[in-house]
């Protein structure tokens, strides 16, 4: 087994634990006062989703994030929810089948081997892609996979510029259950991010929020484009 291998299998048993009271316990995420809500519809809205649409929510968890893109693209529109931990996408059926949606799909998947579908219309990313060690390559794929005008939208925590390490660690101290912090802080994968976005996509955009703690990226695939699937077969 490999050391990614390994990260990963720790990864998914955090997240296996944290599944049931992961709803409650992620309003104080990453820390109390973050107006967590606010940025998720920040987020939905930089999709420039419209009614009928087609996006990903990639990492999805619980589905935290499908009432909100639901309100966008209608009972017409179809929410694919992809991610790693079965124990997160067992609450997210929950939550489809609760709200007694017919257009939510989900699919068990590694992020760094979905074969992104082709032509969707939107992928969104919620504080998840920073702890995918292949975080540029997944936003290449999907970037490829977009219609023309689709949008890419990762809103994610990073440490504050100009902060003292101890102040960077106490703050991701809370967040990071995945990999140890220093490897975090030391690997900066939100840069990784705001690159590839910068290389893959137009329009680029990137926004700051509560202190540089975290940040909302977005980008669009250009006009013209139809969306090609970027590989053949991915090792889901
Ligand atoms: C902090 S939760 C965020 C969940 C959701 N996006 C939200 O905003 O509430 C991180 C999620 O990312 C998922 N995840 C982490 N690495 C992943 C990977 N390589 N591929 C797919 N999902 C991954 C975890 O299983 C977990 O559900």
């Amino acid at each position: 087994m490999t050391q990614v291998d390994r990260t990963r299998e720790h990864l998914i048993e955090t997240y296996r634990k944290k599944a049931k009271h992961y709803d409650v316990t992620s309003r104080l995420y990453p820390a109390p006062g973050y107006p967590q809500r606010t940025q998720r519809l920040r987020a939905v809205r930089a999709l420039g989703l419209r009614v009928g649409d087609t996006v990903i929510d990639m990492a999805c968890g619980t589905g935290l994030n499908f009432p909100l893109l639901q309100k966008v693209v209608g009972p017409g529109g179809r929410i694919v929810g992809v991610d790693l931990t079965d124990a997160m996408l067992a609450r997210a059926q929950d939550r489809i089948e609760t709200n007694g949606w017919s257009n939510v799909s989900l699919v068990q998947a590694d992020a760094a081997g979905f074969d992104f579908p082709a032509g969707v219309n939107a992928i969104l990313s919620t504080y998840a892609m920073t702890q995918v060690p292949e975080c540029a390559e997944v936003i290449a794929h999907g970037a490829k996979a977009l219609s023309g005008g689709g949008h890419w939208v990762v809103l994610d925590l990073k440490v504050p510029g100009n902060t003292p390490g101890w102040i960077a660690q106490l703050g991701t101290a809370i967040v990071r259950p995945f990999a140890s912090i220093d490897e975090w802080t030391m690997r900066r994968p939100w840069e990784a991010i705001r690159v590839a976005m910068q290389e893959e996509l137009a329009d680029f955009s990137w926004t700051e929020l509560f202190f540089g703690t975290a940040f909302l990226a977005a980008g669009t695939r250009g006009p013209g484009t139809s969306g090609v699937r970027p590989r053949e077969s991915g090792h889901q």
